[in-house]
């Protein structure tokens, strides 16, 4: 069965590592996490954004996850990531998620607050955990200007205030990285994150993981990051091998000749990520 994301945070936590919450949108992703997880003995999070679960569907998502998890011989969580309305998160937890992000970043501070902690009235009588975000985590659009790090980049103060005021399990938190693929090489706060990590007492949660150098990762982790997200690592590779394939063979028409190499990419890049993290062995 799917397992509860809290446990797994709570045992990184205890062994001071990270461990990887990947993006899901097909079965070939799916199968390339739990391979990845199997390989390398990790714990693993499966993640499905508001966009995966209207591409592929809510049921098949949960199917999809709650049979890899059955059979998988690692734990395996289901999380829906950067859920922006309390019924998106109602729907995920009826369906049977283990754990839901409700992102307010964009709200006022104390409406931020108050939609968190209905989420999680609901998410507490039911067993779900749920992570919330603070500060803005840049898109690839988005530069954010040094100048400008103070109004973006969560503020170490008012994460206390927050965690405070909710009791929230989980906290992402806006330190320099941004979703999607990074025209340089990003610089992490990392002075902030040793500031956040000293007064919020729970997991914190790396959004725009993909492209920041392993080292800066693993720094992180050292500073108590115990959730490290990533999709656009994934997308990359599966696409590149989806294009090797069509590229070198132009009459190739066996979907299974085009996604059977890409969910074999998928799953190298997760294998190297989960020893990044820290997590490989400790499933
Ligand atoms: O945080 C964003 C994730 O990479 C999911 O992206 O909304 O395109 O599915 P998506
Ligand atoms: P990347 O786009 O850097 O992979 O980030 C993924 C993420 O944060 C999902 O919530
Ligand atoms: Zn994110
Ligand atoms: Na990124």
């Amino acid at each position: 069965p799917l397992v509860s994301v809290k446990e797994l945070l709570q045992r990184a936590e205890e062994g001071k590592y990270a461990v990887g919450a990947f993006n899901v949108n097909n079965m070939e992703i799916v199968q390339a996490i739990v391979a990845a997880a199997e390989a390398e003995r990790a714990p693993v999070i499966m993640q499905a954004s508001q966009g995966a679960i209207k591409y592929a569907g809510i049921e098949y998502i949960y199917a999809l996850a709650s049979l890899a998890a059955g059979r998988a011989s690692v734990p395996v969580a289901l999380h829906l990531d950067h859920g922006t309305s309390f019924e998106q998160c109602m729907k995920c937890i009826r369906v049977g998620f283990t754990s839901v992000m409700i992102d307010g970043s964009k709200l006022p501070l104390e409406e931020n607050i108050a939609l968190t902690n209905k989420v999680l009235e609901v998410a507490r009588a039911t067993g779900v955990s749920v992570e919330a975000e603070l500060g803005k985590i840049g898109g690839t659009e988005d530069d954010i200007h040094v100048d400008e790090k103070d109004a973006f980049f969560t503020d170490p103060e008012e994460a206390r205030y927050f965690v405070e005021k909710t009791g929230v399990d989980a906290l992402a938190v806006a330190i320099g990285t941004a979703h999607g693929q990074y025209k340089g090489i990003p610089q992490l706060d990392f002075p902030r994150l040793e500031k956040i990590a000293g007064l919020v007492k729970i997991p914190i949660v790396l959004h725009g993981s993909s492209g920041v150098p392993d080292e800066a990762v693993q720094e992180a982790i050292r500073l108590g990051v115990r959730k490290v997200n990533i999709d656009t690592n994934i997308r990359e590779a599966f696409t590149a091998a989806c294009r090797q394939v069509l590229d070198s063979n132009a009459k190739e028409i066996d979907p299974r000749k085009v996604l059977g190499p890409a969910r074999e990419a998928a799953t190298q890049v997760i294998r190297e990520k989960i020893r990044v993290f820290g997590s490989a062995g400790k499933a």
